[in-house]
């Protein structure tokens, strides 16, 4: 592979796959949150200016069966001409066929071609040979900058690659930066390291809680799926989330950690409400004692004042999954409480990344986003490789 960065783009048309899949409103379709958009703009930017063109594919929510409006990437293309300082778009409602080609041959040095919604075609996510073929011959440099789509074997992050001489395929600055920044955390962390996760589930984080025991000084649990542990250890969790199927599970993790001498550290009280909802009645309670009826929505004040001293001692921080219900005021303090942690241990020197959908929610609706190290575009991929999985579309590009 080529690096990017030495990359002379000039007269190439570069096929870049961007994960441009962002959040739109229901209602009237805008974009909610541009991160992604904004993550690709310098990979874009370096090929047009060194006298490239550029074709953009990505895919957007996960339609069902061929094209549907509310997934096309059409209601992209004027925040993506704002990005790039109003520079025009042109589209092809098609990811492929002959309009695409045609779109893509008439390419100028400094022209950009936003392509349909990859996934209006199955073969997209089946990784089909012939899709991925077809994708290729649009351009004659193969970038991937997707990191958010990197875990997906689909034909646009891994099968296409192949279509192009080793030096014609690259991963982007967005790629590049990401995976420095994860394989830092992952393999060569400063100690003392700390992991965070949170969410709702113990199942969806079984791998990386594992991978992590291997790696971690500190792991702090939060949010609902802290309540799993608790029972199985067994607490009284009154209504809580709880994971009846996991309950060894989450035993066997505090086992191992046990054996690794990671420490796992669990919130000792919470918050707690009578309904999962902003007007409940509140109060808290020790995480091991609650009332029936009651739920932990959020950590309480000593978890705060004892996760705070965990990870202001870091020199790195992993952060993924929120704490609480921060999506609730009345449940966004611990979650707050962690991001203020993060950001201060950040300060004093630590190296910080946060990932995974709801945890960069969460610092980006607390202001703390410029004030962490790391902020990765990827949910499920940075999972995935934090997992210690390899990842397709990183794979193919190495291979
Ligand atoms: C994501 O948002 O997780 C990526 O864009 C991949 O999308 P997917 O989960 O629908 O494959
Ligand atoms: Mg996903």
């Amino acid at each position: 592979m080529s690096k990017f960065s030495d990359y002379n783009f000039a007269g190439q048309r570069a096929l870049i796959r961007v994960d441009f899949n962002v959040p739109l409103d229901k209602q009237t379709l805008e974009i909610k949150d541009d991160t992604r958009m904004k993550a690709a703009i310098p990979t874009i930017k370096k090929i047009l200016n060194d006298g490239g063109s550029v074709i953009l594919m990505s895919h957007l929510g996960r339609p069902k069966e061929g094209p549907e409006d509310k997934f096309s990437l059409k209601h992209l293309v004027n925040h993506l001409s704002e990005l790039l300082d109003g520079k025009p778009i042109q589209f092809a409602d098609d990811c492929i066929g002959e309009d695409a080609q045609q779109k893509a041959a008439a390419l100028k040095p400094g022209d950009v071609l936003l392509l349909e919604n990859l996934r209006f075609y199955k073969q997209e996510e089946k990784g089909d040979e012939a899709f991925a073929e077809k994708l290729s011959k649009l351009g004659n440099v193969y970038v991937n900058d997707a990191f958010g789509t990197a875990h997906r074997a689909h034909a646009s992050t891994a099968v296409i690659a192949k279509f192009f001489p080793k030096d014609k395929r690259m991963f982007g600055l967005l790629m590049e930066s990401e995976v420095a920044s994860a394989q830092k955390v992952l393999h060569s962390a400063e100690k003392p390291f700390v992991a965070i996760i949170g969410g709702a589930k113990v199942s969806d984080k079984i791998l990386i809680l594992e991978n992590l025991l291997e790696k971690a000084d500190d792991i702090i649990i939060g949010g609902g799926m802290a309540y799993t542990f608790f029972k199985a250890e067994g607490g009284k969790i009154g209504a809580s989330l709880c994971e009846e199927d996991r309950l060894d599970t989450a035993k066997e993790i505090m086992a191992k950690a046990a054996e690794k001498n990671a420490c796992i550290h669990l919130p000792s009280d919470s918050i707690i409400a009578d309904k999962f909802a902003n007007d409940a009645d509140i109060s808290s309670s020790v995480s091991t004692d609650i009332p029936d009826g009651w739920m932990g929505l959020d950590i309480g004040s000593m978890a705060c004042d004892m996760f705070t001293k965990v990870i202001l001692k870091a020199k790195t921080i992993l952060w993924n999954g929120p704490i609480g219900v921060f999506e609730m005021e009345c449940f966004q303090h611990g979650t707050k409480t962690i991001a203020e942690a993060v950001a201060k241990a950040t300060e004093n020197g630590a190296f910080s990344l946060v990932g995974g959908g709801d945890s960069v929610a969460a610092v980006n609706q607390f202001g703390f986003a410029d004030k962490v190290s790391y902020v990765s575009t990827g949910g499920g991929a940075m999972l995935e490789f934090f997992e210690g999985k390899t990842l397709p579309g990183i794979a193919a590009i190495n291979e």
